[in-house]
């Protein structure tokens, strides 16, 4: 079944919903509006597993993409003729829509952006030229995707300033003490991942936020994995910026957030300069626009901003909090399932399947990644093999490479058998 654009039409959990059966979702009645998911790969059903790189697409999405194109394809913010109003209320309700999501305060406070990694640099290059010196300290961590490291890394360059690690436990999980000293350097910013793309854990954002600001630090997230998989509030949580990616989370690619305290983006030069993001242009000088058209230089990623908001208002259909106790038990059934029936694989990150996110990174003892890609492949089974744009975690952990599952709405106990029984074959040929 499909969802209207309009969240809530169908209360969660009534008897309209064949989607949510007793307060869980039904992931294999969810399966039925991604269109992909009934196809075929090398002659056999596709079995998806890799969510974490990108999400697949409900029809909701697909239908909101297409509805644009087709009905009112026009730009937004200039004409004032019909479609372009409805052009710009659509690209605009969405925008509160996706604010909504992650309880912002003001929709204005949400500056849609191509995807988490042009709204690092973003932060990067406004905020962080503007704000950080020769000396001045920015902590990461040793999880970071090279989307939170290398625009740190190019700015510090720049600037003379210092870049410091929090480092991590052999299971996964950032040393908090070693944080705690690290606070005391005074830094500028502390940047880092709500949820780890290669081993999933999950990262206590509001504690070491308030950590930060204690310290006198300003706190960027990196939500990529976070928004996709559980309830996200950038109030509670504390944060000063917030980032993610649309397309991993069940919307176009093309879409994404940055949400900043509007105090914070007020004060910010602009990133991209260009139409739209002005208020008046001489020929030598120009004025900014409001908040947030004063990040947003160009025509924008129209389609994809409508279609955003199309999945946050699937995704708030399914609830959140549903969707995180989804992934969290599958991801116990994964860990339990591949530790039972592949004698020697090795499995990596939290333990405790409540502090990790929908993620399954292994390694078999008699293949390298690539070839049990390739050979899950042949059964149709996706997976990501590689480092997963973690090379220093990587070598953190003294592996060139991993395997990882992972998982979204639509992951059933199915796919983590079909893996299994994928692997099974792997060791078999790699043994015979
Ligand atoms: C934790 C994390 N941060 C940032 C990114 C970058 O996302 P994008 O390529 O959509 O900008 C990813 C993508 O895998 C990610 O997993």
């Amino acid at each position: 079944m499909t969802m209207t654009s309009e969240p809530g039409t169908d209360a969660p959990g009534s008897a309209a919903d064949p989607r949510i059966r007793d307060g869980r979702l039904v992931a294999e009645v969810i399966r039925a509006d991604f269109p992909i998911l009934g196809t075929t790969a090398h002659g056999v059903p596709l079995v998806y597993l890799d969510s974490a790189a990108t999400s697949q697409k409900p029809l909701a999405v697909i239908e909101a993409l297409d509805g644009y194109y087709r009905g009112y394809n026009a730009n937004v913010h200039r004409g004032i003729y019909d479609i372009s109003e409805r052009a710009t209320s659509a690209y605009e309700g969405a925008r509160a829509r996706i604010a909504a999501f992650i309880n912002a305060p003001e929709s204005r406070e949400l500056i849609n952006v191509r995807n988490a990694t042009e709204a690092i640099n973003l932060v990067a290059w406004s905020w962080g030229r503007a704000n950080i010196g020769e000396g001045d300290v920015i902590v990461l961590t040793e999880l970071e995707h090279h989307a939170n490291l290398v625009p740190w890394q190019l700015l510090a360059a720049e600037k003379g300033a210092r870049l410091e690690f929090i480092p991590i436990t052999d299971e996964g999980y950032l040393r908090q003490e070693v944080y705690a000293e690290l606070l005391k350097l005074k830094p500028k910013l502390v940047a880092f991942t709500h949820v780890s793309n290669t081993l999933g854990t999950i990262n206590p954002v509001a504690e070491m936020t308030a950590q930060a600001h204690a310290a006198g630090a300003l706190v960027l997230v990196d939500g990529a994995q976070a928004v996709p998989h559980l309830p996200v509030d950038v109030q509670a949580l504390g944060v000063d910026f917030y980032v993610f990616s649309g397309h991993k989370m069940l919307g176009p690619t093309g879409s994404g957030g940055l949400w900043a305290r509007r105090e914070l983006l007020e004060a910010m030069p602009p990133f991209m300069a260009g139409g739209d993001m002005i208020r008046t242009v001489t020929l030598r000088a120009s004025t900014w626009n409001e908040l947030p058209w004063k990040f947003e230089a160009g025509t924008p990623d129209i389609s994809a901003t409508i279609g955003l908001g199309a999945a946050v208002d699937y995704l708030t259909g399914l609830g959140m909090a549903r969707v995180r106790a989804h992934e969290q038990e599958l991801v116990a059934y994964a860990l339990e399932a591949i530790a039972e029936k592949v004698p020697g694989i090795s499995l990596y990150g939290p333990r405790d399947a409540a502090r990790r996110g929908g993620v399954v990174p292994f390694n078999l003892p008699e293949a390298h990644p690539h070839d049990v890609a390739q050979l899950l492949d042949r059964v149709g089974v996706c997976v990501r093999a590689g480092h997963h744009c973690t090379m220093p975690l990587h070598e953190r952990l003294n592996l060139p490479a991993t395997a990882r599952a992972s998982f979204s709405v639509y992951s059933t106990r199915q796919d983590v058998d079909a893996l299994v029984d994928g692997l099974r074959d792997v060791q078999r040929i790699f043994r015979s």
